[in-house]
């Protein structure tokens, strides 16, 4: 364990921690892109290992910093409040971690940096609804009028902050999941060079219709259409998130739309369209639509039409997936598709339905975004 640092953001940190963060800070970030990751990884040798790890001893400290000295520096008073503090704690005790690590030279060095690293990862396990409870405890201050279009820095702040997270576990999960000695038949790292959107769809189909199951008593039914041997290289987790966040949205539309309704329930359908530049993914449901004004609210971090599950007692522990509630579910999705170069739209025809637009690039080589 790191020795115990003063960490308050009136006190400061101790002086030589926080010169140490301003230095790394500043320096440029480097970004890959899935292309890379998959013409690297896939020669996972002693010596690629080294040099992949000896990268991020470097960049993760350089990502890290800019994400705590940002931590510290957020407006309205954001950095104050409790939960951030604790997010910004767990950020420079990694940092910490990552400059007191000596310089990797061989195997062992090496098989050291990948466990503590892990660990870093595992830490920051539970940033989203920390920081979620934190802009939920600043909300308190706010007067009721306020919206979520008011407060813009915040949004914007956030789409940074977890774009940047995004990053940094890929980094790290990439360069752990290099280790393993006997890998599924098409996979490099956490890349699925035969990820099948159709097999991925139903996972996460049968995924939230379990948790609608439990909220609601029922689920509507999920279909879908695409080419069933399809694959396409892509990091098959990030591709179960988006579509789970997704189908969720439309199974508590299409739920709450005719609960009490004596019409047959329409199912939700999924289209995946396999074309040159693009893999596009549609979730189409006819639970209603979103009225024209609350479109721009859509994918901010403070907007949910749903009860708000976290409440001042959260301890910063893992929460259950929930039908809905955090108001994340579409900006983080859009995150994810944005990290690889793709993109996500909502198009809605209020008092019908609602189509979301998942394109996702199949050339992997757009650059990585380094907020
Ligand atoms: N398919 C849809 N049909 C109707 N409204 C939708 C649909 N998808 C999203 N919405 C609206 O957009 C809001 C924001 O969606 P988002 O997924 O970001 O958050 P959430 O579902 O409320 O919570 P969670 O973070 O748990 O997903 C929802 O609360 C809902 O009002
Ligand atoms: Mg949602």
């Amino acid at each position: 364990m790191p020795p115990a640092v003063v960490k308050n953001v009136a006190d400061g940190l101790s002086k030589a921690l926080s010169d140490e963060l301003q230095r790394w800070g500043l320096m440029k970030q480097t970004g890959v892109n899935l292309k890379y990751m998959m013409e690297f990884g896939s020669s996972p040798t002693d010596k690629n290992l080294l040099i992949s790890a000896q990268f991020l001893h470097k960049e993760l400290s350089i990502r890290i910093a800019r994400r705590a000295i940002e931590l510290q520096n957020l407006p309205y008073g954001l950095s104050l409040k409790p939960a951030v503090l604790k997010v910004r704690d767990w950020y420079v005790d990694s940092f910490h971690d990552l400059r007191l690590f000596p310089e990797i030279k061989d195997k062992d060095d090496e098989l050291a940096f990948t466990q503590m690293i892990k660990l870093i990862k595992v830490r920051h396990n539970n940033v989203v609804p920390t920081m979620a409870l934190g802009v939920q405890q600043l909300k308190k201050d706010w007067h009721p009028s306020v919206t979520p279009e008011d407060r813009p820095e915040i949004h914007e702040f956030l789409d940074r902050f977890y774009m940047s997270r995004i990053g940094i576990r890929m980094l790290i999960g990439q360069h752990v999941a290099l280790h393993d000695s006997d890998p599924e038949p098409g996979c490099i790292g956490q890349i699925n060079t035969r990820t099948s959107p159709l097999q991925i769809a139903r996972n996460a189909i049968e995924d939230a219709r379990s948790i609608c199951y439990r909220e609601y008593g029922s689920a509507p039914e999920v279909k879908i259409y695409g080419e069933p041997n399809f694959t396409f290289p892509y990091v098959p987790s990030h591709l179960h998130l988006m579509v789970f966040e997704l189908v969720k949205n439309s199974l508590r539309a299409v739920e709450e739309c005719f609960m009490v309704s004596d019409e047959d329930v329409p199912p939700v359908k999924i289209i995946v369209a396999d074309g040159v530049e693009d893999v596009a993914i549609k979730v189409s449901d006819e639970g209603g639509g979103i009225p024209r004004s609350a479109l721009p609210k859509i994918f901010t971090y403070l907007y949910s039409t749903a009860e708000n599950p976290l409440n001042e007692n959260y301890d910063g522990e893992s929460v259950g997936a929930i039908m809905a509630g955090y108001g994340y579910g579409l900006p983080i999705c859009r995150l994810y598709a944005r990290y690889f170069g793709g993109d996500l739209q909502i198009i809605s025809m209020e008092g019908y339905g609602t189509d979301a637009f998942l394109h996702l690039s199949r050339l992997g080589d757009s650059q990585e975004p380094l907020p």
